[in-house]
C-alpha cells in the first residue's frame, strides 16, 4: 500500500537562484526574477508565421532581378541562418533551460525554443517557396568551411555544457556555462544573428527579396528578446555566484569570434553588392560586439569601432508609428509598444 506523502513546508521566494537552488522548482511566484516574467509577457506581444507573409515578389526577384553575386550573397546567408537557428534551439531548450533553477526563467526560454523552431520554419519557407535545392543548401554549413567555421565554435561550447557528467557544483563548470550562455545570448544571437540579416537587408532597401527580407525583420525583433534576456541571466548569474570571467577566456572568445565572422564575411561577399560589402559587414561586428561588451559589464573587445551600419538599429527598432511593413495590413505587434534595448 502506497504511503500518503507528508505534506511539504511553503517555500521562499528569495531562496530560487538562477542555477544550483535547493528549493522547488515548481512555483512561478512569487518572483525572484521578475524581470523575466516580462520578458516573457512581452514576446507573447510577437506573433507572426511565415504564411502570413507574400513571397510572390521574391520568386520573381530571385529568378530574374538579382546578379549571379546577389544570389551567391543571399542563398550563403540563408544557408547560414537555418543551420544557427537549430543551434540556438538546441542550446536553449537542451543545454541551458535545464539547468535553470527557477521557474520564470524556464518559461521565458520554453517561449524562445518555440520563437527559433519559428525561425527555422521561416527559413524554410523561403527556401521552399523560391525552388532551392534542400539538400545542397542545408549541406552548405558542412561543405563551406568559412560557414563551418562559425557553426564549428558553437557546436564546440554546446557540446561542452551537454556533456553528462556536467555538474555546476563545479566551479570550472560554472564558469564553461557562464562563458558558453554568453557566447550564445552576447555573440552568436546579439552578434552574429543582428548582424546577420543585414545582407538581405541591403537587398530589401533598393526593393529585392522583400518578402524574405521582412520575415527576417520579425526574427530580428525576437533575437534582440534572447539577447537581452540572456545578457541579463549572465550577469545575474555572475553576480549570485560570486563569479569572475577570465579576462583572457573572454578575450579569446572575442578573437575568435571575429575570426571567424570575418573569414564568413569575405566569402559570402566575396564580391561586394550595391550598397554593401565585407569591410562593412566586419566593422559592424566589431561595433555591436563593444556594446555586447559594455551590456555585460565587460570592457569593449574593439576600442574605437565605429558604426557602418547606421540604418540597422532603426530595423531593430521599428515602431509602429513607422509602419514600415508594406506589405502587411496588419502591424507586427498585438500588444502594446516594446522597449527595445
Ligand atoms: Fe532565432
Ligand atoms: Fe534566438
Amino acid at each position: 500500500m502506497n504511503a500518503i506523502p507528508k505534506s511539504l513546508a511553503p517555500i521562499n521566494a528569495a531562496d530560487k537562484r538562477i542555477v544550483n537552488a535547493k528549493t522547488d522548482i515548481n512555483q512561478l511566484a512569487p518572483f525572484k526574477y521578475p524581470w523575466a516574467w516580462e520578458f516573457f509577457l512581452n514576446a507573447n506581444r510577437n506573433h507572426w508565421t511565415p504564411l502570413e507573409i507574400s513571397m510572390a515578389q521574391d520568386v520573381h526577384d530571385y529568378h530574374h532581378k538579382l546578379t549571379a553575386a546577389e544570389r551567391h550573397v543571399f542563398e550563403n546567408v540563408l544557408a547560414y541562418l537555418t543551420t544557427s537557428d537549430i543551434l540556438a534551439m538546441r542550446n536553449i531548450g537542451l543545454a541551458v533551460m535545464e539547468k535553470m533553477t527557477a521557474p520564470e526563467l524556464q518559461i521565458y526560454q520554453a517561449r524562445q525554443v518555440y520563437e527559433e523552431a519559428l525561425h527555422t520554419w521561416a527559413y524554410q519557407h523561403c527556401i521552399e517557396t523560391l525552388g532551392l535545392d534542400q539538400q545542397e543548401i542545408y549541406n552548405r554549413y558542412r561543405v563551406i568551411p568559412q560557414i563551418y567555421g562559425k557553426i564549428a565554435l558553437a557546436n564546440r561550447r554546446l557540446e561542452r555544457v551537454m556533456r553528462a557528467d556536467f555538474d555546476l557544483a563545479d566551479r570550472d563548470n560554472l564558469h564553461e556555462f557562464a562563458l558558453s550562455y554568453l557566447f550564445f545570448a552576447g555573440i552568436f544571437e546579439g552578434c552574429w544573428f543582428y548582424n546577420g540579416f543585414s545582407p538581405i537587408f541591403a537587398l530589401q532597401r533598393r526593393g529585392l527579396m522583400k518578402g524574405t527580407a521582412e520575415q527576417l525583420q520579425y526574427i530580428m525583433r525576437d533575437e534582440v528578446l534572447h539577447c537581452a534576456f540572456g545578457i541579463r541571466v549572465v550577469r545575474t548569474l555572475l553576480q549570485e555566484e560570486q563569479l569572475q570571467l577570465d579576462p583572457a577566456a573572454v578575450s579569446r572568445l572575442w578573437e575568435e569570434a571575429e575570426a571567424a565572422e570575418s573569414a564568413y564575411a569575405h566569402y559570402v561577399l566575396r564580391e561586394p553588392i550595391l550598397g554593401y560589402n565585407a569591410g562593412v559587414h566586419i566593422a559592424q561586428f566589431r561595433f555591436i560586439a563593444n556594446r555586447r561588451a559594455r551590456q555585460l559589464g565587460l570592457p569593449e573587445p574593439f576600442p574605437g569601432a565605429e558604426i557602418s551600419l547606421t540604418w540597422l538599429d532603426e530595423q531593430a527598432n521599428l515602431r509602429k508609428e513607422k509602419n514600415f511593413f508594406e506589405t502587411r495590413v496588419t502591424e507586427y505587434q498585438t500588444g502594446g509598444a516594446l522597449a527595445w534595448d
